[in-house]
């Protein structure tokens, strides 16, 4: 496995490989490496002959007050794992290599980015969507793949890549769970003993309510407050940041279940900000 820190160099590379034929997959990431992302590689690795993987901890997507400072890093060991899953670049920029003095170029898609996330973290999709762009112009692969755990930020990046007519398949992969359904993430660590016990009810209460509709439930405020009442009772330290029920593909909130229909949340437990979602038919 290559690992490089210089955009040109990459570029060079990737130019290389896009004009003579050479599938590539880009599987962006910020590092700290559970199963979850393994499984992106591992579907990048099923589906191209060249597997790039960017670990980049992007600052123009966290805001002010967040974590940017102490989110996790442990690059020896990331550069471990992607080796075994067969990448072959690990893309590793310093923060002025992607966003030098002068940057000066957003990439934004508003009416996906406006609820869910967007409203707790007005500026997050901006820097998200403005850091893969550069990610893709830099690798030009022939598909990246995202974790559908971030569903919003699955669906923004389609669509910006639709409205861009970027020559990129955008992919979307499942997400993957602890044993006891609570979903992996990087930021799992900053749960304490007793709100990690809590944690899975947060799954538990989307899968509540996708029963409720198996039984005949269409009715959006009443699924609502279903959730909540569970985890008023089983995830008593969490506090709701929101919880929706919208189409997945518009985002746009419903008023009753009909054929498609996605259950997204975010609760802080502790220092932890916790996401999931669930397709309730
Ligand atoms: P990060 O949080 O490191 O996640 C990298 C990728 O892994 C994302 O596509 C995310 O959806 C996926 N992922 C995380 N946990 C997962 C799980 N439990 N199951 C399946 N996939 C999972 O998301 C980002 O980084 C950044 O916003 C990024 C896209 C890299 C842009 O900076």
């Amino acid at each position: 496995m290559q690992i490089i820190t210089s955009k040109d160099e990459l570029q060079r590379l990737c130019l290389d490989w896009r004009c003579s034929g050479v599938k590539t997959a880009l599987v962006p990431t910020m590092g700290y490496y559970h199963t979850g992302h393994e499984s992106l590689m591992d579907y990048a690795r099923q589906r191209a002959d060249k597997v790039i993987v960017s670990l980049f901890v992007n600052p123009t997507q966290f805001g002010p007050h967040e974590d940017l400072a102490a989110y996790p890093r442990d690059l020896a060991g990331d550069a471990e794992v992607a080796s075994r899953m067969g990448v072959d670049v690990l893309f590793t920029p310093q923060a002025e290599e992607m966003f030098p003095q002068g940057h000066g170029t957003w990439v934004e898609v508003p009416e996906l980015a406006k609820g869910l996330c967007g409203i707790s973290r007005p500026t997050h999709f901006r820097g998200v969507c403005t850091v893969v762009m550069k990610l893709l112009t830099l690798t030009l692969p022939r598909l990246a793949v995202f974790g559908e755990k971030d569903w919003q930020q699955l669906a923004i990046l389609k669509r910006m890549a639709k409205d861009m007519c970027l020559p990129v398949s955008i992919e979307g992969s499942p997400i993957i769970r602890e044993k006891d359904g609570l979903a992996m993430s990087s930021r799992n660590i900053y749960l304490t003993p007793e709100e990690r016990k809590q944690a899975p009810a947060l799954q538990l209460g989307l899968q509540h309510a996708r029963d409720l509709v198996a039984q005949g439930e269409r009715d959006v405020e009443k699924l609502r407050a279903a959730i909540r009442g569970y985890w008023q009772q089983h995830l008593p330290t969490g506090s709701v940041d929101y919880l929706e029920i919208v189409h997945p593909e518009t985002l746009a909130p419903l008023e009753s279940v009909g054929r498609d229909a996605l259950c997204a949340a975010a609760v802080k437990v502790g220092r932890a900000r916790l996401i999931d979602n669930l397709k309730l038919v």
